[in-house]
């Protein structure tokens, strides 16, 4: 739907229909009208031939209750479609304007102490405010009912990252809303009595009235009661993008409809997995935390929203050309870096390349900020590589449609194991899930294999091997589907605090972890974390930190892969694999990080005869990916080093890229080649 979306309304510039998106969020409102000429002559010169517009105008658009002034964005409209350039119509529902707020602060949201968030910055709306709706939805139908017939309109682009500042409301409106959700989700107050274990701390609810958001309490907030609270929260955002939805599909039933999500970072508040069927297609901004494992965390991001996108193609809605502003100290991207991180979200199904933003704003609290027109303008180094990416996207325009070529390898990524893992009052605050499941990754890629970030609702059954890193949360069906997937010949690999509660967070009894005890053939009867800076040493030469159990080994299929060398559990089983039918079901008992992890993956992989599909000279400096349609597939090489790395003896024709003298693939430092052969 991507690479055809600017043709499908007749097409913009007669441009081939298979192609890469390439783009920015626009905001011509910032700029003079003489600019917007510039803009457009720019854009095609850099090959953009998308933009995202409007998605902070509502100020500018309806600048009192019943005034509204769209002359300046027809105006943009125009330009942009007669410069071939389609538009992603924002609903511009992001920032209420102050006339808004000032005549009903009753929409601001209000935070657990209590404060309320004031407007002058962005995104001051209670995501269950009906007087905030009201308004939206009045917006998005001006809006839709103004541009249904625009030729430049290509898509919808509901309000702006949802829940970015604001998904968490404490508000009376949230309470009512609350109520309203746990109504719809347990039905009598007794089922929730039960599901929120209130007979602990005096907590019994006897009228629907009596329960709050989890506000600031004198001590611990009751633990469903939070992970409720992350559901419910998840959930009246999803409705918010469910209404705005609704209108656009009455008025422009042939207009795709998406939001941007933000599988990014640590941005935990929405679950995207859950949001993704809501939108024609998926959409992703994504920025690079530095750090150690920032390009990792990159290909993790991108994986995973391909992993939600149920491997289909993808939109990478925004991510930066070099420096952020919202970081302590906002580094530059290093040569190579701008066209390589964009590439990295191609090879994971990305198949639109977009930026925020067009220009570097002169003004405002985002004047900082790298975007693809810099302060210094077109004659810059930054704005040359954004002209080259747009060449470099033309040039593979062959891939865009395709999709994931499913691995062997796949890791279960869980939003309420994230939730609920994470929650005060567990045996250690220091376990953070998603680096959990990062060092995996990490390790994956050290090791040169490919690997599918998935979700639950995916086919698990696609993957030979099941990675599931703290899978804390086990409702009763997910256990018997990860028994009946080992039995039925894959391999599962998890770790410690997985399996230990339902849905409720309430524990699974008889010894941990209760819902994978029998399956895992092992028992613990007390967890051991290990304070920060503590270590173990494992007989296999690898050191644990954070976590350790003291396993009972309780079937005789399971084979203990290491002890305990140092600690309490010396001499104990550390790592652990029971021999399913045909599978095996392994559990890794403390945290290894990437180094340990690196070490004991192939033996975990050995005997689902997984090993990488790269040259050996390759594994660990190349990320591989694969992209496939039914007759060709197409192989992303991304260099991950500084330096030159040399990839031999792989088969294809060269679709980017150079090789040496003798065929060899030659990969400059940072770069990324693509080879396209045939399927099959
Ligand atoms: C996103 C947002 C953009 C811009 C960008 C800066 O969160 O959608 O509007 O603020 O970050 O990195």
């Amino acid at each position: 739907m991507i690479s055809t979306l600017l043709s499908r309304r007749g097409g913009t510039d007669g441009a081939p229909a298979r192609r890469f998106v390439y783009g920015a969020d626009y905001n011509p409102e910032q700029w003079p009208r003489d600019v917007w000429e510039e803009d457009v002559r720019l854009m095609r010169e850099a090959g953009v031939n998308l933009v995202s517009l409007g998605i902070f105008s509502w100020a500018r658009l309806q600048p009192a209750e019943d005034t509204w002034d769209f002359a300046w964005l027809d105006e943009v409209m125009d330009l942009l479609h007669a410069g071939g350039i389609g538009v992603d119509l924002a609903t511009a529902t992001a920032s209420p304007p102050p006339w808004l707020t000032t005549a009903h602060p009753e929409i601001l949201p209000v935070t657990a102490t209590g404060e309320t968030l004031w407007p002058g910055a962005r995104q001051h709306w209670r995501p269950t405010s009906p007087v905030f709706r009201t308004y939206a939805l009045r917006l998005v139908r001006e809006l839709a009912t103004r541009y249904a017939d625009h030729p430049a309109l290509v898509a919808w682009h509901v309000n702006n990252e949802l829940g970015c500042h604001n998904v968490y409301d404490y508000s009376d409106d949230a309470a009512r809303a609350f109520r309203d959700w746990l109504r719809a989700r347990y039905t009598t107050l007794d089922a929730l009595n039960h599901a929120w274990g209130t007979a602990f701390w005096s907590q019994h609810y006897t009228d629907w009235e009596q329960i709050l958001p989890p506000r600031l309490a004198a001590s611990h907030p009751n633990p469903t009661q939070q992970l409720d609270f992350k559901r419910f929260s998840s959930d009246a955002l999803k409705d918010h993008l469910r209404a705005e939805r609704e209108i656009l599909r009455e008025l422009t039933p042939d207009v795709p409809v998406t939001t941007n999500f933000m599988v990014t970072g640590n941005t935990k508040g929405m679950n995207y997995d859950d949001w993704a069927t809501e939108v024609d297609f998926v959409a992703n901004d994504h920025y690079v935390h530095p750090g150690p494992q920032d390009r990792d965390e990159l290909s993790f991001s991108a994986n995973l929203t391909s992993g939600i996108a149920g491997g289909r193609p993808w939109f990478l809605m925004e991510h930066s050309t070099s420096a952020v502003n919202w970081q302590p100290v906002n580094v530059p991207k290093r040569p190579g870096e701008l066209a390589r991180d964009a590439l990295l979200h191609v090879a994971h199904g990305a198949d639109a390349v977009c930026f925020f933003q067009w220009r570097q704003s002169a003004a405002g609290a985002e004047k900082y900020h790298s975007a693809m027109v810099p302060h210094a303008g077109a004659d810059s180094e930054l704005f040359r590589a954004v002209v080259e990416l747009g060449a470099t996207l033309r040039t593979l325009a062959p891939v865009a449609g395709s999709e994931r070529e499913p691995a062997r390898v796949g890791i279960l990524f869980d939003w309420d194991s994230w939730w609920a893992s994470e929650q005060d009052s567990h045996p250690t605050s220091l376990l953070e899930y998603r680096q959990e499941a990062l060092d995996w990754y990490s390790a994956l890629l050290a090791l040169g294999i490919r690997a599918d970030l998935v979700t639950t609702r995916a086919d698990l059954h696609r993957h030979q091997v099941l990675i599931a890193p703290v899978l804390h949360v086990v409702p009763a069906d997910l256990a018997k589907s990860l028994t009946r997937y080992a039995e039925q010949g894959g391999h599962l690999i998890t770790t410690y605090f997985s399996g230990i509660v339902d849905e409720n967070d309430h524990v699974w009894l008889g010894g941990y972890p209760g819902a994978l005890r029998e399956l895992l053939g092992i028992r613990i009867e007390e967890f051991g974390p290990l304070l920060a800076g503590d270590t173990v040493e494992l007989d296999d030469a690898t050191t644990g930190s954070l976590w350790t159990d003291r396993i009972e080994v309780t079937s005789p299929e399971t084979e203990v892969l290491a002890r305990y060398r140092t600690g309490e559990h010396t001499g104990r089983p550390a790592v652990t694999r029971r021999a399913t039918n045909g599978g095996s079901a392994a559990y890794v008992s403390t945290r290894l990080g990437v180094d340990g992890l690196t070490v004991l993956l192939p033996r975990l992989l050995g005997p689902a005869g997984v090993e990488s599909e790269l040259p050996a000279a390759a594994r660990g400096s190349v990320e591989l990916t694969v992209r496939s349609r039914d007759s060709e597939r197409f192989l992303f090489l991304v260099n991950r080093t500084d330096r030159t790395v040399e990839v031999p003896g792989l088969p294809g024709d060269v679709l980017l890229g150079g090789t040496g003298a003798d065929g060899t693939l030659v990969l400059g430092p940072r770069a990324v080649a693509v080879l396209r052969q045939p399927a099959g």
